[in-house]
Order: C-alpha cells, then sequence, then structure tokens
C-alpha cells in the first residue's frame, strides 16, 4: 500500500503526464451496470467503481482497513455515513458523491463480507 505522501504524488505525476504518452497507473473500471470510474489508488478496497472516491472521501482520517472490514447493508452504511459528519467531524459529502459512495459500499462490503480483508 502507498503511503499518503506517495498517493497524492502519484494522483499530481498522472496528472502532469496526461496527454504526454507517459504510461499512467491509473485503470479504468466498468460495472454490470454500464458505470465507470478511473482508478489510480484505492489500497485494499476491491477496484470497481466508487472504490475510488470512497478512498478519497474516507482515508483523510483512517484506513480504508476499517471500510473493508465491516460489512453493511445500504442503511447500515448511510448511518456510517451520517455518524462520520455528524460526530467524526467529516464535512458534509456532495449528494452524487454520497449516492456513489454508498452503493459502492452496499455492493461490495454488504453483510455477506465478499471482499472481507484476507489478511
Ligand atoms: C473527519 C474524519 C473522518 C472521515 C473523513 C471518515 N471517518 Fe470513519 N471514522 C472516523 C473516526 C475518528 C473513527 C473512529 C470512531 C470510533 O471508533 O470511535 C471512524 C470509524 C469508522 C468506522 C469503524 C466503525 C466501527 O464500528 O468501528 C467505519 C466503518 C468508518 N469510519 C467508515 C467511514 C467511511 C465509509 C468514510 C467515508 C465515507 C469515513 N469513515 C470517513 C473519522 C472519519
Amino acid at each position: 500500500m502507498m503511503t499518503k505522501k506517495a498517493s497524492v504524488l502519484a494522483a499530481l505525476a498522472c496528472a502532469g503526464s496526461v496527454g504526454t504518452g507517459v504510461a499512467l497507473a491509473e485503470t479504468t473500471v466498468t460495472d454490470d451496470q454500464g458505470r465507470t470510474e478511473v482508478i489510480y489508488d484505492v489500497g485494499i478496497l476491491h477496484p470497481m467503481p466508487g472504490a475510488q472516491l470512497t478512498y478519497d472521501y474516507c482515508t483523510v482520517c483512517h484506513s480504508e482497513m476499517i471500510i473493508a472490514q465491516q460489512g453493511q447493508t445500504r442503511d447500515g452504511w448511510d448511518e456510517i455515513l451520517v455518524w462520520m459528519v455528524d460526530e467524526m467531524g467529516m464535512g458534509e459529502i456532495d449528494e452524487t458523491d454520497r449516492e456513489m459512495i454508498l452503493d459502492y459500499l452496499a455492493t461490495y462490503y454488504s453483510p455477506d463480507r465478499p471482499h472481507f480483508p484476507q489478511n
């Protein structure tokens, strides 16, 4: 896993090299609903659309590991997001982003825990 600093540098490097033909450490992922997202660093999160958004919003304060270790319904995740904003000092999440994050978490970090960290 890259450190925060390394991931910021990687993001800058990517932004700086657009159009120069330099190989980017970016991947475009698509889900079965046809949604796509360009991901460049999602840590251990399952690399599907919504992962980068979730990683960027949520790892400001803590590792993505505590997210991956949770298995929640959409309502459960909704409550966690409300809790992060109301009690943990997280800023309000843009509504479109919030829906994408909730869809992502409810799909890949559901109570069935299909992507529970293996080690
Ligand atoms: C402003 C800082 C901040 C941000 C941003 C943030 N969190 Fe948290 N989060 C915390 C803190 C602090 C805790 C530890 C709370 C505790 O255990 O008392 C925590 C704990 C958690 C937990 C563990 C809850 C448990 O039962 O142990 C989950 C899951 C979680 N956050 C999910 C998220 C998700 C998903 C996002 C992004 C949408 C997010 N957090 C963004 C501060 C933040």
